[in-house]
C-alpha cells in the first residue's frame, strides 16, 4: 500500500514537472511594433469579410479606407463566401508585401462543418504533399472541410502567386498568409504549402490568423512550426473566443498563439501577450466549455473588429 502511495506520489511530480517547466517561461507581451504589424493583417481580414464586390471596390467602410490608404491593389480573387471563403490575392504597395488573403464564411454554417461527424481528419493528398515537401508517411491530415476548401483554389492561387512574385521582384518582401475563422484554416494550409516557393524567390513568409479553429492533426502542427519560424507566425485568439477550442481531439493547434484578453485579466500583458507551447492554460485555453462564446469571435482583435457588421455595403452574403 504504502508503495503505491509513493509511486503515485512520484507519478504526480513526474507529471507536474513539464507544467513547471513551462511555467518559468513568463507571458511577452506584444510589442507595439508587432501590434502594428498584427493590425495591417487585421485590417485586411477585415476588409475581405465585407464580400468581394465591396472589398474590389474599396468601398465597405473603414476598413477598406485603411486598405485603399496602405495602397492595396486586388490581383485575384476567388471563392464565394458561402461554403468556401473567398480568396484575395493582393498587393499592399506601401507594406512591401504580396497577401493571400481569407474571408471566413457564414458563421452558422461554419461551427456545423466544425463540429458535424462529416468532416474528420483527412490525409493531404500528393500536390499538396508534394509541395510540402513530404510524402504520405509524414502522415500529415487536415479537417476534411478545409482541405476541400483549399483544394478548389489551390492550383490556381499557385499560379497566380508565382505570376505575381515573378512581376513584382523587389518592389515586394514579404509574402502574407492571413485569415480570420475558417478563413484562417485555408491560410494555415496554404501557408505551408506555398512556402518553398516563395522562400526560394528571397520572399520572408508570414502567417498571421485571427480566431483559427484548430486546422489538423499533430503532424499538421509539426510540420507547421518546422516550416514558419515562430517569429513569423501569430494566431490570434479573442478572450474566451469558442472556436479555437474546435474541433477537439485529436486536432491539435500550432503554437505561436498570441491572446488578446478581457480588460480584466490583469495577470495578462496588455495589449495582447505570446503564449507558449501548443496550448496555453494562462490564455484562451483557460476557459473552459461553459465559459465560451461566439460574441469573442469577432474580436475586438486590436482595434479591429471582425464582422461583417461593421462593412458598408457588404455583399448580400454571409452573415453571423
Ligand atoms: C447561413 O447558414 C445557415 C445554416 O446553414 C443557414 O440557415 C442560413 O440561411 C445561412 N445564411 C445565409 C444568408 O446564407
Ligand atoms: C518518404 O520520405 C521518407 C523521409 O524522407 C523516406 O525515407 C521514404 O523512403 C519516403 N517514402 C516514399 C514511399 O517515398
Ligand atoms: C484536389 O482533389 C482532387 C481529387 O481528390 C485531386 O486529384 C487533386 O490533386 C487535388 N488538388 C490539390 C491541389 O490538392
Amino acid at each position: 500500500m504504502r508503495l503505491v502511495l509513493l509511486l503515485l506520489a512520484l507519478c504526480a511530480w513526474a507529471a507536474a514537472v513539464p507544467a513547471l517547466i513551462a511555467r518559468q517561461q513568463e507571458l511577452s507581451p506584444v510589442t507595439d511594433e508587432q501590434a502594428a504589424r498584427y493590425i495591417s493583417s487585421a485590417v485586411v481580414s477585415g476588409a475581405v469579410s465585407c464580400g468581394s464586390r465591396a472589398v474590389t471596390a474599396f468601398d465597405c467602410g473603414p476598413a477598406c479606407d485603411k486598405l485603399s490608404d496602405a495602397g492595396a491593389e486586388i490581383l485575384y480573387s476567388d471563392g464565394d463566401g458561402e461554403r468556401d471563403p473567398w480568396i484575395y490575392l493582393m498587393h499592399v504597395h506601401s507594406e512591401n508585401a504580396l497577401v493571400v488573403a481569407h474571408s471566413p464564411t457564414n458563421f452558422s454554417s461554419f461551427l456545423s462543418v466544425l463540429i458535424d461527424a462529416n468532416f474528420f481528419l483527412t490525409a493531404i493528398d500528393a500536390v499538396l504533399l508534394d509541395d510540402m515537401g513530404v510524402n504520405s508517411s509524414a502522415g500529415i491530415s487536415v479537417h476534411s472541410g478545409f482541405l476541400r476548401s483549399v483544394n478548389k483554389t489551390y492550383e490556381e492561387l499557385k499560379k497566380r502567386l508565382i505570376a505575381a512574385m515573378d512581376r513584382l521582384g523587389d518592389k515586394i518582401s514579404v509574402v502574407r498568409f492571413e485569415g480570420h475563422s475558417m478563413g484562417a484554416a485555408s491560410a494555415a494550409i496554404e501557408a505551408v504549402a506555398l512556402s518553398s516557393i516563395v522562400k526560394d524567390r528571397g520572399y520572408d513568409l508570414r502567417l498571421t490568423t485571427f480566431g483559427s479553429p484548430r486546422v489538423g492533426n499533430e503532424q499538421f502542427a509539426g510540420l507547421l512550426e518546422k516550416t514558419i519560424p515562430l517569429d513569423k507566425r501569430a494566431r490570434v485568439t479573442n478572450q474566451n473566443d469558442k472556436v479555437p477550442h474546435l474541433p477537439g481531439w485529436p486536432y491539435k493547434h500550432y503554437a505561436g498563439e498570441v491572446y488578446i484578453p478581457k480588460q480584466d485579466e490583469n495577470d495578462i500583458p496588455t495589449p495582447a501577450a505570446h503564449c507558449i507551447g501548443r496550448e496555453d492554460d494562462r490564455c484562451t485555453d483557460k476557459f473552459n466549455i461553459f465559459q465560451r462564446s461566439k460574441e469573442a469571435h469577432v474580436g475586438p482583435y486590436f482595434d479591429q473588429t471582425l464582422s461583417r457588421s461593421v462593412c458598408t455595403n457588404a455583399d448580400a452574403y454571409p452573415p453571423e
